[in-house]
């Protein structure tokens, strides 16, 4: 039988090619070998989005323009399965909220005095892996330690209540970008390409006029040549500039990506049915985790 996958990315404004390199193509390859269940995480998104559900059927469709295929994996919006967050406010009673405080994403964004969901964040996260009895998680680095504290809400649970959760392990988008485990900013290369900085970031709906002026403008420092080397060889170019001459180098790599981009954005328009995909996921993922709440509420005599 396949070993069990769970992932998902917030449903905040666009993708770009960051995400695309650092997360989704891995999916694409993993759908293969383990029983992928991938989702729109609007719940986590809500915890700095005001509106995320206005961006939920652009992400979906992204999800599948870029090969995930509902024949190989589940594909599903997170607020619609609401066993999460009733499994969530019980991993909540679980957690001391000291250890919940040190989490680094929490403590970046303590000086805006966050709400109660960016500190109870990693138990909903937890709630989205465990309700699939999930053992592998594929995600970037930066989410390494909210699967660190997910296996310590596994084992905290079984400990109180008796065996239900295995304790998943992370699997990094290793080999996806090559040498680079990041992408970065094309106008800042010593940060990670992100979409709060546009400008130095290639949406995957960026268009070919868009593409060509940003590759442009992006920084000819040696961290912003081989930035670009990067991104060349993570779509098979093996393309090299010649020293001091990058406007050659430049326009091939600007073709190369306009090409993968296009492609994308094609099969994005092409898709139609969206909303009966999301509701065929709904179901598949609402069987599992209906089975394991109430496993979980059986244990705990609820
Ligand atoms: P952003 O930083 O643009 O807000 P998210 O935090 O929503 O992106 O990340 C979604 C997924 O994409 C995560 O798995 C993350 O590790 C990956 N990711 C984000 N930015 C990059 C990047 N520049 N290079 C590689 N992977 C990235
Ligand atoms: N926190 C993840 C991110 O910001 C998104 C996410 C939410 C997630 N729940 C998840 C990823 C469960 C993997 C598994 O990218």
């Amino acid at each position: 039988m396949q070993k069990r996958l769970v992932s998902g990315i917030r449903s905040t404004e666009k993708i770009h090619i960051g995400n695309y390199l650092g997360a989704l193509r891995n999916w694409v390859k993993l759908q293969d070998k383990y029983e992928c269940f991938f989702f729109i995480a609007d719940l986590h998104a809500l915890t700095t989005e005001k509106n995320p559900g206005k961006y939920t059927e652009d992400l979906a469709k992204t999800y599948l323009a870029v090969g995930l295929d509902t024949e190989k994996c589940i594909i599903f919006v997170q607020s619609q399965v609401p066993q999460c967050t009733e499994l969530a406010w019980i991993f909540n009673c679980l957690m001391p909220v000291s250890e919940l405080e040190r989490m680094t994403q929490y403590k970046d964004k303590k000086e805006i005095s966050p709400n109660a969901g960016l500190l109870t964040y990693p138990s909903l996260m937890a709630a989205d892996i465990l309700l699939y009895k999930a053992e592998f998680v594929p995600v970037g680095q930066d989410q390494a330690q909210h699967v660190e504290i997910t296996r310590k809400f596994a084992r905290k649970f079984n400990k109180a209540y008796g065996q239900v959760f295995p304790e998943p392990k992370v699997i990094f988008s290793v080999g996806a970008l090559h040498a680079t485990p990041m992408l970065m900013s094309l106008i800042n290369p010593e940060k990670k390409m992100s979409k709060s900085e546009p400008k130095g970031c290639l949406f995957l709906d960026d268009s070919e006029k868009t593409i060509r002026e940003k590759i442009q403008k992006a920084v000819s420092t040696e961290a912003g040549i081989k930035n670009l080397i990067a991104l060349a060889n993570a779509f098979d170019a093996d393309l090299k500039p010649e020293p001091n001459n990058y406007a050659d180098f430049k326009k091939k790599l600007t073709q190369v990506i306009i090409k993968k981009l296009l492609l994308i954005q094609e099969r994005k328009e092409k898709i139609k049915n969206i909303n009966q995909i999301l509701e065929d996921g709904r179901k598949q993922a609402s069987k599992i985790s209906q089975e394991t709440l109430r496993e979980v509420k059986n244990k705990i005599g609820l």
